[in-house]
C-alpha cells in the first residue's frame, strides 16, 4: 500500500519496514554495548505507541533485563495537548533500579519530561531514554535523549505503533500525512 486513509486524512508511504528494522537493530547494538555490565536494568515501555518498537528491540537485546509496560497518555489528534497525565501499570518498585524508557516518538518532549520527573521522584538510580523516532526540530525538553533509532522532521507520521486518533498502529511501514 502506497497510500492510506485514516479518519479524514490521507497518508503516503514514508519509511519501509526494512529500514526501520535495521535502525532498531543498530539501537539494540548500542544498548548491548552500554549495558554489558552492571545491575540488571528495567525496560519501561510506554504504551500504546511503543508496543511494536519494544517487541522488535527486545529480540536483539543480549543482556539480562526486565520489561514493564506503563501508560501515560497525553496526546490527542495531530498536536500535543500539553496535558499532564499519571504513570500507571507499575507493579514493582523502581527505587534504586536502572531504567531504560522505551518511547515510540519524542516530539516536543513534554511527555518524556513528565515521565522523567516521575521516575526521579520514585528514586530510580539511573534513567536513560530510548525512542524509535526523534523530531529534533520540535524538541524543547531538557532531558537527554540517549538513544534514538531514527530522526524525522516536524511532519506527522503513523504506523509501527504510532497512531492518528487510534488508527494505523498495526502498519508495519511508516506513513506520512499528505
Ligand atoms: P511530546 O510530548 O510532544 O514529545 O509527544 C509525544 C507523544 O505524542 C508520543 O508519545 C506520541 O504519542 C505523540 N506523537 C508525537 N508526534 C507524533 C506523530 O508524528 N505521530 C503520532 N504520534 C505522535
Ligand atoms: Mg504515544
Amino acid at each position: 500500500m502506497d497510500r492510506i486513509k485514516l479518519h479524514d486524512k490521507y497518508f503516503k508511504l514514508f519509511i519501509p519496514n526494512e529500514k526501520i528494522e535495521e535502525a532498531v537493530r543498530k539501537t539494540a547494538q548500542q544498548l548491548n554495548h552500554d549495558y554489558a555490565d552492571g545491575d540488571i536494568p528495567v525496560f519501561l515501555s510506554v504504551l500504546n505507541g511503543s508496543f511494536m518498537f519494544t517487541a522488535s528491540l527486545m529480540k536483539y537485546i543480549d543482556f539480562l533485563s526486565e520489561l514493564s509496560f506503563v501508560k501515560m497518555a497525553s496526546y490527542c489528534g495531530t498536536s500535543s495537548t500539553g496535558q499532564v497525565k499519571q504513570l500507571i501499570g507499575l507493579s514493582d518498585s523502581l527505587r534504586g533500579r536502572r531504567v531504560i524508557i522505551v518511547e515510540d516518538i519524542v516530539d516536543t518532549g513534554k511527555t518524556i519530561t513528565d515521565m522523567y520527573a516521575m521516575l526521579q521522584d520514585m528514586g530510580v538510580a539511573d534513567i536513560k531514554v530510548c525512542t524509535l523516532f526523534l523530531k529534533p526540530g520540535a524538541y524543547k525538553g531538557n532531558v537527554r535523549i540517549d538513544y534514538h533509532a531514527m530522526e524525522i522532521g516536524n511532519e506527522f507520521i503513523v504506523g509501527y505503533g504510532l497512531d492518528y486518533d487510534q488508527l494505523g498502529r498495526q502498519l508495519q511501514d511508516i506513513y506520512i500525512v499528505e
